[in-house]
């Protein structure tokens, strides 16, 4: 692991730009440099403080429960409705008629709903998931894609203390299945389709197989979204025939603060999908606090984008959760960005007047490829922020963010967080911070960080290793679902005392952090994590694969991209018939994005004596590297035959 650091340590350059706030943008922004002191003077005190922003029925008598580490409990006594908090008390308080949600669909429909709105349909559907027999504690799943409905059901479950368990609809049949047998749901909440590229793509067929395979599920609330015809079976109701018949009051009942409220799956080292169990008061806490002070959240005036998939942790604390608890007015899109044209996204900007604009590293580079002249043709001086997370950023694709979508106008905030810490842990504050192309900058006021190394000891400045949180902070996941020896095993384990994230990092000589990317079994493509497991599996299960691994190799656009080691049961004819097979079958079994970037097919893997395959050398190999130290290997020769083999195997397109 040291020496990966190591080299990423080597590869990255220094980086000297910097580019602090303008002195209007700092006047006027919510996050003040005194909210530093004031963390680090009473810590648990400013905690308080935060979620004394939220609407407590029962007020907390104790800010944090240590006493169980690592399992946090935050705000105890407390207790709150999370619905309540980011829909009903924003109508009572006048603002009715602000809209929440501007939707607007691949196609060109447009939806626009207000407060008053929201709350009667997410009211409807909690009264219908009551009807359906959910009561608080029930798992449900939710398997749409970008449209109202998934935000209104999540808030259903919340209001009514259910736990929801988002599933990305780009995930296969099998991810679902597996998903909803690990949270033994009861309900399955979908779509007929998705409108992607410009066609209606069918979901209900996905959610049929995975349901058939589920005993613990009892209906499917399906929303007609694009009039694909689907089969029906005697469980489906639609969502208009039972969530329109519904009364539009519900009386949102107070649950306790550590009531669970989602689980979400996430890639672990692994095969297994892990499943992050966020509970309800500290969540809303940092999420909301997080959402205010780095995007400087106006809600009068702001109108936020955050293009995120609900599906993904990003789209649950920075589309729903922590959006609406501060009253957001934000842009909902449901498409992919190059339909109807590759300029979908600037055209959208323009339309709504967007303000603070949330995206990925990923989505960048592809803009960049795309050309300057699409942003260019668009009106985009509305942006007055602009945010980054997912993966690093590199100092050119931020520099391109800031000056030809943000007009040389915009701070940019590098946010670093995870599905596990639940909201943002680590970025600039965008009134204070003098930011850096490329680095996340520092930990949020509130939040405890280092970087150490593989004894634990925290680093100066001008040092790279792990990175690690040395504080419990609200938003903690709180175990992982039905495997709490697995939580305190991945996280806690190597150095006790730390929550260790899997992250390499470095700080410079002024104490910025930049991060260096994984440093265990976990890819990160496109801003999504994927274990190198799960697609080992995927790719073993295939009737002709003998054994099989997988690197992730640097990737201009992607971030990282996948590639794929393949040994044969038997000899192939037409190996470029069966790699095409191979990629297709890895998207079938867990999803199109975990599709290898290519696939060769070798006579034998690199290993050590104890069997344990060195997939640092493979690395060297994926990214045309001379491939280093390989003496640890059982067999020295191994090497050079895969570098030989490959000129006929390999394929990428
Ligand atoms: C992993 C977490 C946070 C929501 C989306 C991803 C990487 C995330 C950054 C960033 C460098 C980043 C890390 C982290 N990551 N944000 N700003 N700079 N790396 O959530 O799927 O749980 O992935 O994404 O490697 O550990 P996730």
């Amino acid at each position: 692991m040291s020496d990966e650091i190591n080299v990423t340590l080597s590869n990255l350059l220094q980086e000297d730009r910097q580019f602090p706030p303008t002195p209007a943008f700092a006047a006027q922004a919510n996050g003040k440099a005194s909210l530093f002191d004031q963390a680090e003077h009473d810590r648990l005190g400013f905690w308080a403080e935060q979620a004394r922003n939220l609407d407590w029925e029962t007020d907390f008598t104790e800010v944090l429960d240590w006493s169980n580490a690592p399992f946090a409990k935050w705000f105890v006594g407390g207790k709150l409705n999370i619905a309540y908090n980011c829909v009903d008390r924003h109508v009572h308080a006048g603002h009715g008629d602000q809209v929440a949600i501007r939707f607007e669909g691949e196609p060109g429909d447009r939806r626009d709903i207000t407060y008053r709105e929201l709350m009667a349909e997410v009211s409807q559907a909690a009264n219908a998931l009551t009807e359906l027999g959910v009561v608080a504690g029930d798992r449900v799943a939710i398997y749409l894609p970008m449209i109202p409905e998934a935000t209104i059901a999540m808030l259903a479950c919340a209001r009514i203390g259910a736990i929801h368990s988002v599933v990305f609809a780009g995930f296969s049949a099998e991810a679902l299945r597996s998903r909803i047998e690990d949270a033994n749901a009861k309900l399955v909440i979908t779509a007929d389709g998705q409108n992607r590229r410009g066609s209606a793509m069918d979901l209900k067929s996905a959610v049929d197989e995975a349901v058939d395979a589920s005993p613990s599920v009892e209906n499917v609330l399906v929303v007609k979204r694009t009039g694909t015809d689907v089969t029906w079976h005697d469980r489906d109701v639609w969502w208009h025939d039972l969530v329109g018949r519904q009364s539009i009051d519900h009386t949102p009942e107070a649950f306790d603060a550590e009531t669970p409220l989602f689980i979400l799956y996430t890639s672990g080292t692994t095969g297994k999908p892990k499943g992050i169990l966020h509970t309800s008061g500290g969540y809303l806490t940092q999420a909301s606090y997080t959402h205010k002070m780095v995007f400087d959240l106006k809600p009068e005036t702001d109108v936020y984008w955050c293009t995120a998939d609900v599906g993904w942790v990003t789209g649950h604390s920075y589309i729903v959760y922590g959006p609406l608890a501060n009253r957001v007015t934000q842009v909902i899109y449901e498409g992919t960005p190059d339909t109807p044209n590759k300029d979908r996204w600037w055209d959208i900007i323009e339309r709504h007047g967007v303000t603070l604009l949330y995206t990925a590293p990923t989505a960048i580079r592809t803009f960049m490829k795309w050309g300057d002249h699409l942003p260019q043709s668009h009106d985009l001086s509305s942006l007055r922020l602009l945010g980054s997370v997912g993966e690093p950023i590199n100092p050119e694709a931020w520099m391109w963010y800031r000056e030809v979508i943000g007009g040389n106008r915009c701070p940019i905030v590098d946010t670093w967080w995870q599905t596990e810490t639940g909201a943002m842990m680590i970025a600039p504050l965008p009134g204070v911070a003098a930011c850096k192309p490329g680095s996340a900058m520092r930990a949020l006021p509130g939040i405890g960080m280092a970087v150490v190394d593989q004894e634990g000891t925290p680093l100066g400045n001008g040092s790279g290793g792990f990175l690690v949180l040395t504080q419990p902070w609200p938003s903690m996941l709180r175990g992982i679902w039905g495997d709490n020896q697995r939580y305190v095993d991945t996280y806690w384990s190597r150095w006790p005392q730390y929550y260790f994230a899997g992250d390499g990092a470095k700080l410079d000589n002024d104490g910025a952090l930049w991060l260096l990317g994984r440093v265990d079994d976990v890819m990160n493509v496109s801003g999504h994590r994927i274990s190198t497991t799960e697609v080992e599996s995927a790719l073993v299960s295939h009737p002709e694969v003998a054994e099989a691994a997988v690197v992730g190799a640097s990737d201009p656009t992607t971030g990282q991209g996948i590639v794929a080691f393949v040994i044969l049961r038997g000899s192939t004819e037409d190996a470029g018939e069966l790699i095409k097979e191979l990629r297709n079958h890895v998207a079938r079994e867990i999803g199109p994005i975990a599709k290898p970037r290519q696939v060769m097919i070798v006579q034998e893997l690199p290993k050590t004596r104890s069997g344990k395959i060195l997939r640092r050398l493979l690395q060297d190999v994926a990214e045309h590297r001379d491939v280093g130290d390989s003496t640890t290997l059982a067999d020295p020769a191994v090497m050079k035959l895969i570098s030989e083999g490959l000129a006929s195997s390999s394929s990428d397109d």
